[in-house]
């Protein structure tokens, strides 16, 4: 290696570093490991259907607030969002859906994340209305393309 390319080689490892770290953290599944498996279990008893995704937005927008911090275009980048740490989840990232099953995912969106502004919501929000919250932000990922 020609020694004018160290610089370089040193500045795009140290960028890649912290990237993966991230990504490591972010795939780590928020649910407690003792209930994993029950949560791994659960899977949505409603149909793929546009009312249901329709309804989905409806709760995001509305009774739900999740635009608040993940963004009226599920990019996690809401209004409030610049104050959070962590910071909310993008849901255009295909490799957050590649990396929970439907079941963590309705856990956390029902119980929270600890220690993050994540709240749980199932005192404010059906299962049903979880389920069909979860079918609406999947579409995020489909309409931005593999990220
Ligand atoms: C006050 C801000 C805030 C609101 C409102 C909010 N979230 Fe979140 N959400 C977060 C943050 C922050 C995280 C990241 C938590 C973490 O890294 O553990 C998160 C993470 C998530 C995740 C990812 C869970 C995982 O397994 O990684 C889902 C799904 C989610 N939120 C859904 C929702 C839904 C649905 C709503 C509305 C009903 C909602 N959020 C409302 C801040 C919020």
């Amino acid at each position: 290696m020609k020694l004018s390319m160290f610089p370089l080689l040193v500045v795009v490892v140290s960028l890649a570093i912290p990237a993966g770290a991230a990504e490591r953290q972010m795939m780590q599944s928020r649910v407690p490991a003792d209930k994993l498996a029950e949560a791994r279990a659960l899977t949505s008893p409603l149909p793929s259907s546009p009312e249901i995704v329709e309804q989905g937005k409806a709760l995001y927008n509305g009774k739900g607030a999740c635009f608040n911090c993940h963004g009226k275009d599920g990019d996690g980048n809401g209004p409030v969002a610049a104050q959070l740490n962590p910071s909310p989840r993008n849901f255009q990232y295909h490799g957050f859906w590649i990396h929970r099953t439907e079941g963590e995912i309705f856990w956390v969106i029902k119980n929270g994340s600890v220690g993050t502004s994540m709240v749980g919501f199932g005192g404010q929000l059906t299962d049903e209305e979880i389920w069909s919250i979860i079918q609406y932000e999947r579409g995020f990922a489909d309409e931005h393309g593999p990220a």
